[in-house]
């Protein structure tokens, strides 16, 4: 389900940005198109020669009826033929060259734009990929950029389809006034009704669309958990849910599919009463002689070209939105932060340990604060506590110090040794810091990958470090060792096993500060001993912070702030904090624990 409100979101940030600023998209694609004038300056050129020899058929056919069959003439007679292939070839060869460098600069285009959103993502912060999901990024790269290269090629169509149109209209008037501007009252019929149809349409094939990535989820959902579900007996409940949406789907794809199938008709249908019109009219006028046998031909045919460049010119138009709205989400990455990212910081010498906390205040929506004026300070090699109840703030917190959540930091700043963090090159801050996260990333590879991760140490180095925590013999008794492969998100262990693989990760980088939030599912007594031993050595004589669920770990803290609703409402060691009997003597004495 939750699917389909995430395609309902992204057509609601398409509409939005449908109608916000496309002059910007505009400008900042020019630099892309203005490398490839040249290409571009060819295809408009053919374009005009295509739709030019396009247009003149109908009056040299007219000419060559009206000149030398009524009136005989053999020998002009090939004169006109040869003009005739003349002309087929112009138009030809002008379509080829149109489409070669229409599709080239288009592909050069494309390429362009996608190295430079890659470049770019390289660069950006990390927070900028907590609030965009992997999924979405990879559409942008891969399916925007192609959306958005396809904008120049539209518009060049779209330029020699109003081109042919308006050929076509002042043809059929010189032919004849009266006649034309009686058969060009068409236009607006079929105008009017391709707009209404093209909004319906669109209309259900989005329809379509979503209801397939509902069965699409659905089916996914169903087969990747079906031990469960067999497990709960849930097949026949679930079975039913299933067809009701692969029904829907089915409605909803075979409307799309009639609403399709229906523009045809109606187009035949009025090109069959221009047609009539043209004999009735054309045909008393050329009887009485007020017109030749040419001109009528002539009329006949442009009917049959009229209403294509109509039908082009509207799909261009719904095309051209689309290609916007991409330009609109590439552009909105590029933009993000272009100063800041490009800005030359200072490195961030080797740091002690050090860290303060100096009147943070954080809102994740301009609105509202999740920490209100906090400040702390932790001397080098000791630990910091957070405890709270849910939603207290202690994260988001422990993000800011890590410096992967800056945007959103209404005041206050982050010290390391007295430096302030904004004012250095994020890596060379990260690089010293290790966070543990809640549930440890650990991606599918061997342990000992996993624990080098991106680092050149030797496979001696990281025993060491494994014996040093004590779990290297829990890693020997893995199905493989140190070789033992992680399925993805290291499901083939126990919580506590990865969380042991995630110290060990942290440890061998030698960080000088280490942010941890502790996990809080159930780890059995022995994992949660060796856990505990584990995290001792991995603290000691280094600054960490942690927000803390085991009480053994509290008890150890040098500090303990209680967090409540973004403000420090206590401040000690346990000693202290139980003596003064406040909210975290009550939390103690309630649950045994002051779990969050
Ligand atoms: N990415 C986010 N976007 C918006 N609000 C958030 C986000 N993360 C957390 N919050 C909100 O901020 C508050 C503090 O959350 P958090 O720091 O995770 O608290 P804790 O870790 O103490 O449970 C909560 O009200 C939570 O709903
Ligand atoms: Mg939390």
């Amino acid at each position: 389900m939750n699917k389909i409100k995430k395609d309902k979101d992204e057509m609601v940030s398409n509409k939005v940005s449908e109608n916000s600023s496309k002059k910007s998209v505009v400008k900042q694609i020019l630099p892309y198109l203005k490398k490839e004038w040249k290409l571009l300056a060819m295809a408009l050129f053919a374009m005009l020669i295509f739709s030019s020899s396009k247009a003149a058929i109908p009056l040299i056919i007219k000419f060559a009826i009206d000149q030398f069959v009524n009136v005989p003439q053999q020998n002009s007679l090939i004169l006109i033929s040869l003009g005739f292939i003349t002309l087929a070839i112009a138009h030809a060869g002008s379509f080829y060259l149109m489409e070669f460098s229409l599709l080239s600069s288009a592909q050069k285009i494309l390429y362009q734009l996608r190295q430079d959103l890659f470049d770019h993502i390289q660069k950006l912060p990390v927070n900028f990929f907590s609030k965009n999901s992997v999924g979405r990024l990879m559409s942008r790269v891969l399916g925007d950029t192609d959306e958005l290269q396809t904008l120049s090629d539209i518009s060049i169509h779209m330029i020699g389809d109003i081109m042919m149109l308006i050929w076509i209209i002042i043809s059929m008037l010189s032919l004849n006034v009266s006649l034309g501007s009686i058969l060009l009252l068409t236009i607006p019929v079929i105008t009017i009704y391709m707009i209404l149809w093209k909004r319906k349409a669109t209309l259900k094939f989005l329809q379509a669309r979503s209801t397939i990535s509902a069965v699409n989820a659905d089916l996914n959902v169903n087969i990747s958990s079906v031990r469960d579900i067999q497990a709960m007996n849930r097949q026949n409940l679930n079975i039913r849910a299933f067809d009701q949406l692969n029904q829907d789907n089915k409605k909803a794809a075979l409307t799309a599919i009639l609403m399709a199938a229906s523009i045809g008709p109606v187009v035949t249908g009025l090109t069959g009463i221009a047609l009539v019109m043209a004999i009735l009219l054309g045909g008393h006028l050329v009887v009485t002689g007020q017109m030749t046998i040419g001109t009528l031909i002539a009329s006949v045919l442009y009917i049959q070209l009229l209403f294509d460049p109509i039908g082009k010119i509207i799909s261009h138009i719904a095309q051209f939105q689309k290609s916007m709205a991409s330009g609109e989400r590439i552009f909105q990455i590029l933009n993000y932060k272009k100063d800041i990212i490009y800005k030359e910081a200072k490195e961030m010498p080797k740091i002690k340990g050090d860290v303060t906390i100096e009147d943070i205040s954080f809102s994740y929506d301009n609105k509202t604060h999740v920490l209100n004026h906090v400040n702390l300070s932790i001397q080098a090699g000791e630990t910091l506590a957070l405890v709270g109840p849910t939603g207290s703030g202690k994260s988001t917190l422990a993000q800011i110090i890590a410096h992967t959540q800056e945007e959103g930091v209404t005041s206050g700043c982050i010290k390391l040794d007295g430096n302030k963090i904004s004012e250095f090159n994020q890596r060379s801050i990260t690089k010293q810091i290790a966070v543990i996260p809640q549930s440890p990333f650990l991606f599918s590879g061997s342990v000992m990958d996993n624990i080098k991760f991106n680092t050149n140490i030797t496979d001696e180095y990281v025993y060491k470090i494994t014996q040093y925590l004590g779990i290297h013999e829990i890693i020997q008794n893995l199905q493989h060792g140190y070789d033992t492969i992680m399925s993805e998100n290291g499901n083939n262990l126990s919580i506590g096993q990865r969380q042991l693989i995630s110290f060990a990760r942290a440890l061998v980088r030698d960080p000088s500060l280490i942010i941890m939030d502790e996990a809080t599912a159930h780890i059995d007594s022995k994992t949660e001993i060796m856990i505990q031993q584990a995290l001792n050595k991995l603290l000691s004589n280094r600054t960490s912070v942690i927000i803390a669920h085991r009480l053994s770990t509290i008890k150890d803290a040098n500090q303990i702030a209680v967090l409540d609703h973004g403000n420090i409402i206590e401040l000690g060691n346990h000693k202290n904090l139980i003596e003064t009997n406040g909210k975290y003597a009550e939390m103690y004495q309630s649950n045994g624990s002051v779990a969050a």
